[in-house]
């Protein structure tokens, strides 16, 4: 199993060297990786000249599956955009075709109150957003600032052909029957005929699954619904954009942005596997990060790329164990409870495993 590992930047190296410690006590037990650590986003553009340099796309391209810590920081931002950190993130998710992004939104019993909204909303919370990841505004062309009548005139085109959309379908339905076996397509058809489209699709696509149950909903009901009751939701399937959006709405409902991982996976299985919060520049280099994100995304990989379901488990439980026994780092830190650095809430993983 060839995993590239991509730390990337801000707190990315400090939370990667946690996710990597718990792969090589998994390898005390048998499993047999290859971990080869490549450069992307605002480090690749320090030490190479591009946020995706040639030889992390040779590595990536070979690997089984990556895994990635975050990219970006103020550093990085004054860049023309090209060279700018995401361009390394969105890049990747183009070259190797990472078109299915799952974000788990999970809210863990021990982080009841870490939560901004009233426990008795969010207790058992556990939505799965399946976002597009490859399409729509965020890579339709054509794209950019023109000049016209004196005046500067910016434009983007969202689009979606109705493969990508069928394919995406079928990854929330399939999603969807390996948990409560309903779907929640977002889009916004009473304005944009591209998600017309997609409604339309999601409906044909629905007809191969009549396990699942399929139900629609526009994009600002569905960001409303989110914070009034977000417990209505198994599988919500949508666009790149919306689903960038509704996904870190979601992420809050759980109080706790760093306990939440993702996988981006492409149509053969192979993933990119990385926490859903960003880099986290104001933390950098002090240890203090939480590292159970990218842990959790650890285990996700070994559930999707290499159908380790147990070893999986074994990750996630012990996940569970250190929440339970109390260890918090300083983002969801609460009174009662001991307050961890990056390194001690690694160890304590490693304890429990
Ligand atoms: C995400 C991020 C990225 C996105 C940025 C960093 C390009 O917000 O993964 O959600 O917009 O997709
Ligand atoms: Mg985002």
């Amino acid at each position: 199993m060839k995993i590239c590992v991509l730390p990337g930047d801000g707190i990315g190296p400090e939370i990667m060297a946690e996710a990597v410690r718990v792969l090589e006590a998994l390898r005390s037990d048998g499993l047999k990786f290859e971990m080869e650590t490549a450069l992307l986003g605002g480090s690749a553009v320090d030490a190479a000249g591009s946020p995706y340099p040639e030889s992390t796309q040779a590595l990536a391209r070979a690997a089984d599956a990556i895994l990635l810590g975050a990219v970006g920081g103020p550093k990085w931002d004054a860049l023309p955009r090209e060279l700018r950190p995401e361009r390394g993130l969105l890049g990747i998710r183009k070259d190797l075709g990472l078109f299915a992004n799952l974000r788990p939104a999970i809210l863990y019993p021990e982080l009841a109150n870490a939560s901004s909204l009233k426990p008795e909303i969010v207790a058992g919370l556990d939505i799965l957003i399946v976002r597009e990841l490859t399409g729509d505004i965020y890579f339709g062309q054509p794209r950019g600032v023109r000049e016209e009548n004196g005046q500067r005139v910016g434009f983007n085109t969202m689009v979606y052909s109705e493969a990508e959309i069928q394919r995406i379908g079928k990854v929330a339905f399939e999603a969807a029957r390996k948990r409560d076996r309903r779907v929640c397509s977002v889009d916004k058809m009473n304005v944009l005929e591209c998600t017309q489209l997609w409604r339309d699709v999601m409906i044909e696509v629905s007809q191969d699954y009549p396990d699942v149950t399929l139900s629609h909903m526009l994009v600002d009901n569905a960001a409303m619904q989110l914070v009034r009751a977000p417990k209505q939701f198994d599988v919500m399937v949508t666009g790149n954009m919306f689903g960038d959006i509704l996904s870190d709405e979601a992420s809050m409902l759980t109080g706790s942005i760093g306990m939440l991982p993702s996988a981006s996976l492409d149509e053969a299985g192979k993933g990119l596997y990385e926490p859903s919060h960003g880099s986290a520049p104001d933390i950098a280099g002090l240890g203090v990060a939480n590292p159970l994100a990218t842990i959790l995304s650890a285990a996700m990989m070994l559930r999707y790329s290499f159908n380790l379901e147990g070893a999986a488990q074994r990750v996630e439980a012990a996940v569970k164990k250190v929440l339970a026994d109390g260890c918090r780092t300083g983002d969801i830190y609460e009174p009662g409870t001991r307050r961890m650095t990056t390194r001690q809430m690694g160890d304590a993983v490693l304890g429990v495993l």
